[in-house]
């Protein structure tokens, strides 16, 4: 085994030994296929290359102190995935086939599970796409769908650590009834010049506001959003953001620690309300806010004055991350382990 640096991996693709694939055609998907090649051959009139027929997942795989290996909420995933395909026509991949595709991939690459100590996790990216030939705008009547895993460290750098994030209105990324709640490759390409921008400025990710009136928060890059004031869990509702299992997660973990949740629109001024903020998603876990700088309107919301995250995110990440690596018990049957 070649020597990984399990403790200092970033998020990034690093080569596993298989991946694994599915083909529907003639209104059927067929068997779960494994494969050694990081490559495939596709039609050049593909629906996926032309006009963004595509979907994908995230979600992580942990290996806890007990050796054993957790997938966390995969029938979620799945779930979404689904949902993703109806808004983009293409064939839906059954629940069942989503979850043993997972559980085939990361038992067969059970060698990249990062360690318990190295607080790493293993990715998995499954993903759908149409793959027949059509040049007249129609969905494909062929799909494809493969899955692969590949060991992460932390999205954001230094894991958990506050970083700062901007608003700036000359970008959108989706529109109120546009495909902003499906996970579909489209809407990542429409971040790329917003996100170098934000970079180059200096800040971890774009802090998207409503596309319509910009007047309330949507979401940050690839996480959604909450923020924490008088014990309450605040967080948008919004018909343009991902719905995001983490958050799902949070919200859950939030009410039982006694706090109330509130899911609906926050207004973008309401941010100088809240004692902390932050940032979750499957990558992101939680990543907590140092402050959002709203570019157009010189004003700067300001969450930590000294770097660090705030003692509710704090917990919250502790929990979710104990119930993920198995340090908690699962008492909300999210998580599966791999036999
Ligand atoms: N929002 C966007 C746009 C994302 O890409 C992601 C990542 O999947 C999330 C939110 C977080 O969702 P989840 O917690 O399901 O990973
Ligand atoms: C995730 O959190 O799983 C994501 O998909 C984020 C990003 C890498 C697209």
């Amino acid at each position: 085994m070649e020597n990984i640096d399990w403790s200092n991996l970033a998020f990034g693709y690093m080569k596993t030994d298989y991946n694994i694939r599915c083909k529907y055609s003639n209104g059927a998907w067929g068997e779960l296929e494994v494969s050694d090649s990081e490559y495939l051959s596709v039609h050049m009139a593909a629906t996926c290359l032309h006009y963004g027929q595509e979907a994908f997942e995230g979600l992580k795989a942990f290996k806890g102190k007990d050796g054993q290996i957790r997938i966390f909420r995969m029938d979620e995933n799945a779930k979404r995935l689904q949902a993703s395909c109806e808004g983009t026509m293409m064939a839906e991949l059954p629940i069942e086939k989503f979850k043993e595709a997972v559980v085939k991939a990361v038992k067969l690459n059970e060698r990249f599970v990062p360690p318990y100590e190295s607080g790493a996790s293993l990715y998995i990216r499954p993903f759908l796409f149409g793959t027949g030939a059509q040049v007249g705008v129609n969905p494909s009547t062929e799909y494809m769908f493969i899955l692969f895993v590949t060991p992460v460290g932390p999205y954001f750098k230094g894991g958990f650590q506050t970083t700062p994030f901007v608003i700036m209105r000359e970008f959108d990324r989706s529109a109120p009834l546009g495909m902003g709640k499906y996970k579909v490759g489209g809407n990542y390409a429409a971040s790329l010049v917003a996100g170098a921008k934000a970079h180059d400025l200096g800040y971890s990710n774009v802090f998207y506001l409503d596309a319509v009136e910009k007047k309330y928060i949507d979401e940050c890059g690839a996480a959604n959003f909450f923020g924490i004031k008088n014990n309450t869990y605040v967080t948008p509702k919004s018909s343009s953001i991902l719905p995001s299992i983490t958050n799902k997660s949070l919200m859950v973990l939030a009410e039982d620690m006694g706090m109330k949740v509130e899911r609906r629109p926050v207004p973008v001024e309401e941010l100088a309300t809240f004692e902390e903020a932050g940032a979750c998603g499957t990558a992101a876990v939680i990543s907590p806010i140092e402050r959002i700088d709203d570019y157009d309107k010189k004003i700067s919301y300001v969450f930590s004055h000294d770097g660090k995250p705030g003692a509710v995110s704090e917990k919250l990440y502790h929990k979710l991350r104990g119930i993920q690596y198995g340090d908690e018990p699962d008492v909300y049957g999210w998580v599966t382990i791999v036999e």
